[in-house]
């Protein structure tokens, strides 16, 4: 078993997520505003590296069912439908829809997981059901990365305690010592230091600061609400949908007992 965290995509190579499980977080604000949206009915969601290759997609779709979604310097981008607040994730705004998103930090993050055995998205308000879907992983012996976004390559205090809190449920109050790396047990630290209190990370956090400085501080108090929207969105051919909960985690290929030499 090996449970790795990563502070940033900075750095991280396709070997690092092949074959592996890895979860998704960029709490403050694009992992919680896909939760947000999934479980307010919105069909999918097709992350994008930039606003250009978000436009020439929707013009490509050409789908009055397809919506842009996404933030510059945290404001929504001129000319899209929505931005990237969780609050604008309403059933009104997004039941049926698509919305092709491009954010500074999350989505650059949930492309550079691509090629994975599996990748869910994860943040306080689906802790419960993407840490019942760590700790199938990590009972069953498997490999798993939490990737954090992190904020332009750096570490990020949000992030980091989130995948601490990600980690213990993973852990299932286990305490290994083997098998973590280093950013794991710092993070872990993290969820010990700070323990239930999640508007705490979130809003001492630089994320948090900029949110609320910004006027965003409804959305970081949204974002601290866990299992607000109990939803696993898993990433898979280019496009983030709701995650089968009933199937379990796929189990490892059994290995047919061999015939004993007579
Ligand atoms: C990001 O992806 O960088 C963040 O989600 C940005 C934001 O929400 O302001």
């Amino acid at each position: 078993m090996k449970l790795d965290v990563a502070f940033s995509p900075l750095g991280l190579a396709p070997q690092d997520v092949q074959g592996r499980t890895v979860f998704v977080i960029d709490i403050l604000r694009a992992t919680t505003v896909m939760c947000a949206a999934l479980h307010n009915g919105a069909r999918a969601l097709i992350p994008v590296a930039s606003t250009a290759e978000a436009l020439r997609l929707a013009q490509t779709i050409g789908s009055a069912d397809v919506l842009l979604a996404g933030e510059k310097n945290s404001v929504r981008i001129p000319g899209f439908a929505l931005g990237n607040s969780p609050l604008e994730m309403t059933e009104q705004a997004v039941r049926g829809k698509t919305l092709i998103v491009t954010t500074t930090n999350g989505t650059k993050a949930l492309l550079a997981a691509q090629g994975a055995a599996a990748v869910y998205v994860a943040a306080a308000v689906n802790l419960g059901v993407a840490g019942a879907r760590a700790r199938d992983v990590i009972e069953q012996q498997r490999d798993m990365l939490i990737l954090c976004a992190g904020r332009e390559a750096a570490f990020g205090l949000d992030d980091a305690y989130c995948a601490g809190r990600l980690a213990v449920a993973a852990l299932g109050g286990r305490k290994p010592r083997r098998g973590l790396n280093d950013a794991a047990l710092a993070s872990l630290d993290l969820a010990r230091r700070y323990g239930e209190h999640w508007e705490r990370p979130l809003s001492y956090s630089r994320a948090g600061r900029e949110l609320v400085r910004l006027g965003f501080r409804d959305d970081v108090l949204d974002a601290a609400r866990v299992d607000a929207y109990p939803v696993l969105p898993q990433f898979h051919e280019r496009r983030v949908t709701l995650a089968h909960l009933q199937q379990p985690h796929p189990a490892p290929p059994q290995r047919r007992p061999q015939p004993q030499p007579s």
